[in-house]
């Protein structure tokens, strides 16, 4: 069962540009701060003698088949059921030689038929990574913020240009008593908003549902604290690497580094700099690395996947 599982959904993505980047060596110690199924960190623990790492993820199942699909690694791997906002707190005085972070959902929670990620299964709107968490679900969400909100929120995070109307049409439904509780509900009501031009190949929901889980868990707003976390953690030469799936994502990644590596962004008229811009690390990839063709032929989901990554300086 756990063979299929992590076999068949999680290919890791970009998986040889990750290692030659994070590029392990004996002995040194990392975090996997989205453990996820663990496909990243077998093959670090695999193939890269007594390395360590220290596993995060905010979701139970993944921690449970990514415990059991790691076993044999023994204590070379340790494993935290966490937000990696808090992995300062669970790493303490520990610094590490390498942090990676693979963000964004994994085929786990995708391909889960009860969690209501996807519009493919009619499940309620939960689209919580973390389960347990006392924090609102999508469907919570969509009960209680204004329509200008979740307007908001829909274009700005799906980049959905029916975003009002979809908006206005959900806070209709839940005037008349009757708000959006499961995906089935959502995607036929997005459905019925559109106009999809003849080109379009991604299913009507698509943005929509990308969307929501963005605000549900809060992915862009913690984002540049945990790289700076990241950094923070590192040895000197400690090396970060970060694989983004969505354009506000690689952004804010792509700024923090360009800030972290001494940019200074004050605006141009100031005649001296007052940012207080610090060269803290150096950059490795001029430019974001993306799956090669064959990466994507074999797995369409690294389809939007960029790699950026960086080294301490001291
Ligand atoms: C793309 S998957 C990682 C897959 C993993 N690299 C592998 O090869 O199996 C992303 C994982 O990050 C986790 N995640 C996303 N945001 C998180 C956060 N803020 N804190 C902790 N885990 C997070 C998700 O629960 C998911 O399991």
């Amino acid at each position: 069962m756990l063979k299929n599982i992590t076999e068949n959904l999680h290919k890791p993505v970009l998986l040889a540009e990750t290692l030659q980047l994070l590029n392990p060596q004996a002995d040194e110690i990392f975090v996997d701060a989205t453990l996820g199924l663990g496909g990243h960190s077998e093959a670090i623990l695999a193939d890269f003698a007594n390395t360590r790492i220290i596993g995060i993820d905010q979701d139970s199942e993944a921690i449970e088949l990514a415990k059991e699909r790691l076993e044999r690694f023994g204590k070379r791997i340790e494993v935290f059921q966490a937000n990696f906002s808090e992995m300062k707190q669970v790493l303490g005085d520990v610094k590490v030689d390498g942090v990676l972070a693979d963000l964004g959902v994994s085929s786990l929670q995708f391909d889960s038929e009860t969690r209501g990620f996807s519009f493919r299964f009619d499940a309620p709107l939960d689209m919580r990574m973390d389960a347990d968490a006392d924090t609102e679900t999508a469907a919570e969400l969509l009960a209680t913020l204004s329509e200008f909100e979740i307007a908001r929120i829909i274009y700005e995070y799906g980049e959905e240009k029916f975003s009002r109307r979809i908006a206005r049409r959900i806070v209709e439904r839940r005037m008349r008593g009757e708000p959006i509780k499961t995906t089935g509900e959502l995607a036929e009501l997005v459905q019925k908003s559109v106009r999809r031009g003849k080109k379009d190949k991604i299913h009507p929901a698509t943005r929509t549902f990308q969307a929501l889980r963005i605000a549900v868990n809060r992915e862009l707003e913690i984002l540049e604290d945990f790289i700076r976390d990241a950094i923070n953690v590192l040895k000197k030469d400690g090396r970060f690497v970060v694989i983004t799936f969505h354009s506000l994502e690689d952004r804010i990644v792509k700024q923090t580094l360009q800030k972290l590596a001494g940019k200074c962004f004050c605006p141009p008229r100031l005649p001296q700099c007052v940012c207080g811009a610090v060269k803290e690390i150096e950059i490795l990839t001029r430019k974001p690395l993306v799956p090669s063709e064959q990466e994507t032929d074999e797995n369409p989901r690294a389809r939007s996947a960029k790699l950026r990554a960086c080294r301490k300086l001291n």
